[in-house]
């Protein structure tokens, strides 16, 4: 897929990165996902709600080629969750990619209550995938809860091994979420090394055409709705 056409102001489309495991690549994905954007031309805001602030940290080592805010939500009270809101909707760009923290909390459903869809970044072992069967669960509830009929959900298969029997087959274990899967995001030293280098992978590297390739996915999920 080529260059985006611009959405124009007010218009963002909001993708959120949820899992209640920590550590699945949420970060990760959303940073590579946000490069491949903005370098197709887009404008991306990544907002940062997660208190560990990993994306924000890395955006401060780094030069990465898009704004990285933090935007903290730790309190339950409406007042807090509207002022949250209205600062996420009020961001001008045309995707705004939300890193939420790897724990139910304010941040998690406020997320889920304002994204258009979610990605939910997966390994490829039985475990991670008991811990994204509880993500997927979660989502639909409060989908269903919203009745807006969103967030859209996409799998993403992160940090696959394909050296074991579960990372080769990943596409097909996941399936069984009956939820749409993407393209694996494969582990790769060069997907770590970068990061904390504050640097995103190469776009001409295998690791930079798969975050390619998930970002197509996400571009085609996105026009559906
Ligand atoms: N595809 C990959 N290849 C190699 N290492 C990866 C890959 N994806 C993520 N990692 C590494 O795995 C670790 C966790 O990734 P990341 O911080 O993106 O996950 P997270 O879900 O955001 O974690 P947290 O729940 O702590 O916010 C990091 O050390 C990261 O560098
Ligand atoms: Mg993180």
């Amino acid at each position: 897929m080529g260059a985006i056409r611009r959405t124009g102001c007010g218009m963002a489309k909001l993708i959120g990165l949820a899992s209640t495991k920590g550590g699945v690549g949420k970060t990760t994905i959303c940073l590579n996902l946000a490069a491949v954007l903005s370098r197709r031309g887009a404008r991306v805001v990544v907002l940062d709600a997660d208190p560990a602030g990993h994306a924000a940290a890395v955006a401060e080592i780094g030069a990465l080629p898009f704004e990285v805010r933090p935007l903290l939500l730790e309190e339950v009270e409406p007042k807090a969750v509207a002022d949250w809101t209205r600062a996420v909707r009020g961001t001008d760009a045309d995707f705004v990619i939300l890193d939420a923290p790897g724990a139910l909390g304010p941040a998690f459903g406020a997320v889920l209550a304002i994204a258009d869809m979610v990605l939910v970044p997966v390994g490829a072992s039985m475990l991670d995938i008991r811990g994204a069967a509880e993500t997927v669960g979660i989502v639909r509830r409060h989908r269903k809860a919203g009745g807006r009929g969103r967030p859209d959900i996409l799998v993403v298969p992160s940090r696959v091994d394909r050296r074991t029997g579960s990372g080769r087959d990943v596409v097909g274990t996941l399936a069984g979420l009956t939820e749409p899967v993407a393209p694996p995001v494969t582990l790769r030293a060069i997907v770590a090394d970068s990061l904390s280098a504050g640097e995103l992978v190469p776009a001409d590297s295998p690791s930079g055409l798969e975050f390619a390739a998930l970002a197509d996915a996400v571009r085609v999920r996105l026009e559906t709705l």
